[in-house]
């Protein structure tokens, strides 16, 4: 065997460790009982020593004997990342990575329980644990400007603050408490729908927009996400609540466009970049891009009533698209991030960047972090939130260690406008197939575009050429205000 096939070989096993490392993750979100939560948490452990071990030691042995400039086309830009990868891997020490997995682990169990108690102080020891470990992470991989930067190169490489601020802060300054007119439309999905007619609805309706039953599956949990435990097994969730339809609709919508993306990836090679997603960036995209630009749009809006009908006779004997267009449009400040509207949405990205930023740069405290959260929200939304539930501790990401990831959802959506802009203007007819619900095409296109691209090139690189520039912060700007009227 060539060095070359022993490293997609080591690969491909090391992938295999980690979908059995996602499926127990799914597993904890799910349907995991309670007090299996400690267990778990040692699990997560053993096997974050395992792939560690593979991603370093392993791996070192096998890098050794590859010459990358032997290697051509595809085979170089694999081994390229790989060995990119490898360096910042091994600045993490084994011991660490174990403890960072068996400590996010248990807060996400102590976060669950304290967002349904409205108990910050529970949580708080847990998330004060997970601070100090990610500002050693932040340490261990190394930075220039400040430690928040190590964290964010996780998720969008080479981001920095200082980037991030510049294409946030206009946008914030710009829709700074912009609302729509007061709507009187009685909002068609105010409707009292029960949890097993919604799941039932919100399968139908994403099997119509593309997502394969047979490569994955929906459930409930207390925070709707997406996990691909392998290239044909791509679970989401999404949570519910019976008086308001599209509270459950939209997030769903969101995560099957990440569902998508990771269905649609290359299937050879697995475990390397070739058949990896690009970033979270481009993620965040492809799950903005179903959500907002078609999902918010009139065309989808047309479809959507379509479906209601048939799917939901029983509710909706008719209904009128404009008025799903007007709330699904309406700007309005709310406490949960997830169910914003488009522009409000950034408002609660930059409060979260604010503060997990001076957080991780040891700036604030963790005990201040309530005060701060409802401070930051009266002064970007005019709202305060009536308890922690509804403020601080809504997100599950920093219980997840995730820290580093909100800026993401941002420049996601930015992408996500380009990337509209892009296909509708190059596809005639783009609203009409819309309408019909032909969804065929778009992913052909954000199959050849994007998805085949896998990891072999950066976020902005596959921006660049796949609508031919690069990110253009006009375009969200455009896109809104073409869209929305303000008061
Ligand atoms: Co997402």
């Amino acid at each position: 065997m060539s060095p070359l096939e022993k490293l997609y070989q080591h690969l491909e096993k090391v992938y295999h460790f980690q979908s059995i490392v996602a499926l127990l993750s799914w597993d904890q979100e799910t349907y995991m009982p309670l007090k299996a939560y400690e267990q778990r948490s040692q699990q997560m452990g053993l096997m974050a020593s395992l792939v560690h071990q593979n991603k370093t030691s392993e791996l070192k042995k096998i890098l050794q004997d590859i010459n990358l400039q032997e290697l051509k086309d595809k085979d170089f830009l694999i081994v390229k990342r790989v060995k990119q990868d490898f360096e910042k891997w091994s600045k993490i020490p084994e011991k660490f990575a174990v403890k960072l997995s068996e400590l996010t682990s248990q807060a996400q169990y102590h976060w669950d329980k304290a967002k349904k108690n409205n108990d910050f102080p529970s949580f708080a020891p847990y998330l004060q644990d997970l601070v100090k470990l990610k500002i050693e992470e932040a340490n261990y991989l190394g930075y220039e400007d400040c430690p928040y930067d190590a964290l964010l190169d996780d998720y969008e490489k080479g981001l920095k603050s200082k980037d991030f601020e510049k294409i946030i802060q206009p946008v914030v300054k710009e829709f700074y408490q912009k609302n729509t007119p007061t709507t009187t439309i009685q909002n068609p999905f105010h409707k009292n729908i029960s949890a097993q007619e919604q799941l039932q609805f919100a399968n139908q309706l994403i099997k119509d927009l593309g997502f394969d039953f047979t490569r994955g599956r929906q459930d409930l949990s207390s925070h709707p996400f997406s996990n691909a435990i392998s290239i044909h097994d791509v679970r989401i969730t999404t949570r519910i609540i019976e008086s308001d339809l599209s509270y459950m609709l939209y997030s769903t919508i969101h995560e099957t466009g990440h569902a998508l993306y990771e269905l649609g990836l290359n299937t050879e090679l697995l475990g390397t970049p070739y058949s990896e997603t690009c970033s979270l960036t481009i993620h965040e995209s492809q799950s903005r891009f179903w959500e907002n630009n078609i999902g918010r749009s009139r065309a989808f809006c047309k479809f959507l009533a379509k479906k209601l009908q048939e799917y939901l006779p029983q509710y909706y004997q008719e209904v009128n698209p404009e008025d799903l267009f007007a709330v699904l449009n309406e700007v309005k400040p709310s406490f949960i991030r997830t169910e914003s509207d488009e522009v409000t949405y950034h408002l609660h990205i930059a409060l979260r960047f604010e503060l997990e930023k001076a957080l991780i740069n040891q700036e604030i405290k963790v005990e201040d972090l309530p005060a701060l959260w409802n401070e930051k929200m009266k002064n970007y939304l005019g709202i305060t939130p009536p308890n922690d539930s509804l403020g601080v501790l809504q997100d599950v990401h920093w219980s997840a260690g995730l820290l580093g990831y909100f800026p993401t959802y941002s420049l996601g959506s930015f992408y996500a406008a380009q990337i509209y802009q892009h296909l509708k203007s190059i596809f005639p007819h783009f609203d009409d197939k819309i309408e019909k619900g032909d969804f065929e095409f778009i992913h052909q296109w954000l199959k050849e575009n994007i998805f085949s691209k896998g990891r072999l090139y950066n976020s902005q690189e596959i921006l660049q050429q796949s609508t031919g520039n690069k990110l253009k912060n006009h375009i969200f700007r455009d896109y809104i205000l073409t869209k929305i009227q303000f008061v």
